[in-house]
């Protein structure tokens, strides 16, 4: 595992606008790189996503995925995913508020409102098209992980700050019964 270094909150590269990947850059060897680089990070850090800004690396690429959790069976499984220079549109305007968190800020966690149902495009490493109709916590971590690349953060969009909190107090306090995206 090559050395790495999530980068967090304060740091002024993740307000940066990610640059898109040019049609000659699909099937290298760089991204291929990358997109393995990403995977490994996301599992070692637990995530369920995760975007290239958050390793230092401008550019338009988000991975996420998981398995079926043992425990919240409830939630359908996300396939483990990379998507290049993504883009998406609403399926309707039904706006859900669940909690998140975010690798880049450690312990914290809001209430974040989203799209409950999206139609998401874009491309794996070899500029295979990728489209899906997703909804709930595949549709939430998808629009989480997109908004990175143009240097947004969760936090940008609570709208009640008084759900911030830290995940610990949270749990104990009874008010974060779900699965989260981090
Ligand atoms: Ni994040």
């Amino acid at each position: 595992m090559h050395p790495y270094q999530i980068i967090r909150l304060g740091n002024p590269a993740l307000r940066l606008v990610s640059k898109p990947f040019s049609e000659e850059e699909f099937g290298s060897t760089e991204l291929k790189n990358l997109a393995e680089t990403l995977f490994k990070i996301m599992h070692l850090e637990k995530g369920i996503g995760l975007a290239a800004p958050q390793i230092g690396v401008t550019k338009r690429a988000i991975v996420f995925g998981m398995d079926k959790h043992p425990v919240h069976s409830h939630y359908a499984a996300i396939p483990f995913t990379l998507l290049l220079n993504p883009s998406f549109i609403p399926l309707s305007d039904t706006m859900v508020d669940a909690y998140e968190g975010c690798l880049s800020a450690g312990n914290l966690r809001g209430k974040v409102s989203r799209y409950q149902s999206i139609l998401y495009k874009g491309y794996d490493v070899d500029g295979k098209l990728i489209e899906r109709e997703v909804a709930d916590l595949h549709a939430r971590v998808f629009q989480h992980e997109y908004d990175h690349l143009n240097g947004e953060i969760f936090l940008d969009k609570i709208k009640d700050l008084r759900s911030l909190g830290f995940h610990d107090e949270l749990l104990r306090a009874g008010l974060l019964p779900e699965k989260q995206v981090e």
